[in-house]
């Protein structure tokens, strides 16, 4: 079996993220909107660093107007990631682009990305869940708003709260109300924390909005009794290395510390975050990961066996999923 038709299972990824820039561009001329300056002469997205791709990110949102944009995107989307052999991804979704965090908008958007989860679950046998995410850099009122959406739309779908944008604007503690607001209503946590900021951002997401998994924590590196703490406490990393790499955090991938997280006794699975973005794909990663460091297929079928068994779905998905990763033939 080559790496590509292993199955896999992916925890971190931002539905608009994932948005093809052709996909963009088309519905940016169904709207008659300008946005050539985010793409490059390739018609790739063209970013510097990551403050600035966090701009293209909400500029080419913004072509996102209504929900069945977010439909179609959502079929897009996950018709790359089975065709890189995911079988079960949860995907980061934000009421603030699907209609500005109020309710009634929101179970729209819901109900459209639903749909198009349905279909590919019946067409592709791709499993899709949501964790709905609140952005840092939109300040604590909002995450509230945010999170209130989460609670009033917890349950079999939506399954998990979290928080991604810039990890410099403020402090984890900041957005306790809100984690506490989806706390309360069963849903799992997560925090981007550990890729903008160093150990002291993962302690912070672990201490104040105590979160089960981290969303990159790489920079717990920095810190070896942190790193000791995350194994002991069994805390799942959701790494991204093609998107740090990307984005400059490491300059390749044998010096990424993912392996040496998982040699320390981490729990690390492997994610693309936003993949067009970063010029990546699951099976790019997994090609990547199998060049820098000689990771086998028996590797990489434990690292998607802990990353089921980190996915926030009920107990009757996961049993469905871990016969997909069972079968000797994805
Ligand atoms: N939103 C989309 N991608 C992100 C990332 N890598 N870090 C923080 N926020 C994000
Ligand atoms: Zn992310």
């Amino acid at each position: 079996m080559t790496l590509i038709s292993l199955p896999k299972v992916e925890l971190h990824l931002h539905l608009e993220g994932a948005a093809p820039p052709a996909f963009i561009r088309g519905l940016a001329r169904e709207k008659n909107m300008d946005i050539a300056g985010i793409f490059d002469a390739d018609g790739n997205y063209a970013f510097t660093d990551f403050w600035a791709f966090l701009k293209v990110y909400e500029a080419a949102t913004e072509t996102l107007k209504t929900p069945e944009d977010y439909q179609r995107l959502t079929l897009a989307v996950l018709e790359e990631s089975a065709a890189s052999g995911v079988v079960y991804s949860e995907t980061f979704l934000s009421p603030d682009f699907c209609g500005g965090r109020d309710l009634v908008a929101w179970r729209e958007y819901l109900h459209a990305m639903q749909e198009a989860a349905d279909q590919a679950e019946r067409d592709m046998g791709i499993t899709l869940r949501g964790i709905i995410t609140c952005i840092r850099h939109f300040g604590p009122d909002k995450a509230r708003e945010t999170a209130k959406c989460a609670a009033e739309t917890a349950g079999d779908w939506i399954v998990g709260f979290g928080i991604a944008g810039d990890e410099k604007v403020g402090v984890p503690r900041d957005f306790a109300y809100a984690f506490d607001v989806a706390r309360e209503a069963g849903l799992r946590l997560t925090a981007h924390a550990g890729e903008w900021g160093g150990p002291e951002s993962v302690r912070g997401a672990l201490s104040a909005l105590k979160v089960e998994r981290i969303g990159h924590g790489v920079r717990a590196i920095e810190d070896l009794a942190l790193v000791d703490e995350l194994a002991e406490r069994g805390i799942v990393l959701e790494v991204c290395p093609g998107s740090n790499i990307a984005l400059g955090l490491y300059k390749d991938w044998r010096t990424h510390p993912i392996s040496e997280l998982h040699r320390r006794g981490v729990k690390v699975t492997i994610s693309t975050d936003d993949p067009p973005f970063f010029h990546t794909t699951m099976g790019r990663e997994y090609d990547r990961l199998n060049a820098a460091f000689d990771w086998d297929e028996g590797f990489f079928r434990d690292i998607a066996r802990t990353s089921l068994d980190a996915a926030f779905c009920d107990a009757d998905t996961r049993a469905r999923i871990l016969t997909r990763l069972e079968a000797t033939d994805a």
